[in-house]
């Protein structure tokens, strides 16, 4: 009786480990972040989002403007690189992970996606020591404006 009971256990056990690995495979966080090779702060907002679980990959350009074009980036909400996700959803510039994960979770049927205008400081990828700039995420629409997403106000 016991052994069954201690078999029983075992098996949930096992099954529930194989559905949370199922259920992580299943949402796909992967990014192509389109950058230019010489710029640093991209590479260290990729690993931001790579230690929260996302998977980014770099694509380096000579020139970013045709990448911002062809996902409708107007230049206001510009910044140093373009990630985009497997939906075609773009990520501007410093975006934190969370705000990105949130976004992925919700339903934004008018949105083309995120951005962090600019590079303020202290945003993912532009620690400088201590220093802050509060910053807002915006939320870009497809017919061209935007609205404020998140205000970040501390690191
Ligand atoms: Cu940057
Ligand atoms: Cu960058």
């Amino acid at each position: 009786m016991k052994h069954k009971i201690l078999i029983l256990i075992f098996l949930s056990l096992s099954f529930s480990l194989a559905s949370t690995k199922l259920e992580s495979l299943e949402k796909d966080l992967s990014l192509i972040v389109h950058k230019t090779a010489t710029c640093g702060c991209c590479k260290k907002w990729m690993k931001h989002l790579d230690s929260l679980g996302f998977e980014t990959s770099p694509e380096d350009h000579q020139n970013l403007l045709p990448i911002k074009e062809k996902y409708g980036i107007k230049p206001e909400y510009g910044s140093c690189h373009t990630a985009v996700s497997k939906e075609g959803y773009v990520f501007e510039g410093h975006v934190p992970g969370e705000y990105i994960s949130q976004f992925l979770a919700e339903n934004n049927p008018n949105a083309i996606g995120l951005s962090v205008p600019g590079m303020p400081m202290g945003s993912p990828g532009m620690e400088v020591g201590d220093k802050f700039t509060p910053y807002d995420v915006l939320i870009l629409y497809k017919d061209g404006t935007s609205e404020i997403y998140a205000e970040v106000r501390k690191k």
